[in-house]
């Protein structure tokens, strides 16, 4: 029987680059903002509804605009979620599988927050 190597999360979180995107408070609360980061658009979101912050893609996958740090914030079943403001798809902040029940999806990335100064996590 063939082993399969399972991926080691540990090891995964160790190839995390932390990159300083923005300071908290040039995001306002319950909104997002878009930063650039190594030639690429992500969006932050300030979900002070729950105290927590996410990372995303900014462009959203059904027509490739560059919008969802413009999107509508809010839950769905206790999964927080962003909805795209051209055609109102909507997708997991945390996973970022499409919550409209389709196959669209979009990267996450961890953040982190240290004193007043926002963080975006990118695997090498
Ligand atoms: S462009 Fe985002 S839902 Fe259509």
């Amino acid at each position: 029987m063939e082993e399969k190597e399972m991926p080691n999360p540990i090891e995964q979180l160790q190839k995390v680059s932390w990159i300083k995107a923005c300071t908290t408070d040039s995001i306002p609360e319950n909104e997002g903002g878009c930063v650039m980061i190594k030639g690429k658009q992500i969006a932050i979101f300030n979900f002070t509804k729950t105290g927590e912050w996410f990372a995303t893609d900014n462009q959203c996958p059904h027509k490739m605009q560059m919008i969802l740090s413009r999107g509508m914030l809010g839950d769905q079943a206790g999964e927080p979620k962003v909805a795209c403001p051209y055609h109102k798809k909507t997708f997991s902040l945390n996973t970022g599988e499409c919550m409209s029940g389709e196959e669209y999806s979009i990267q996450t990335y961890p953040v982190k927050i240290e004193k007043n100064e926002v963080f975006i996590g990118l695997r090498d």
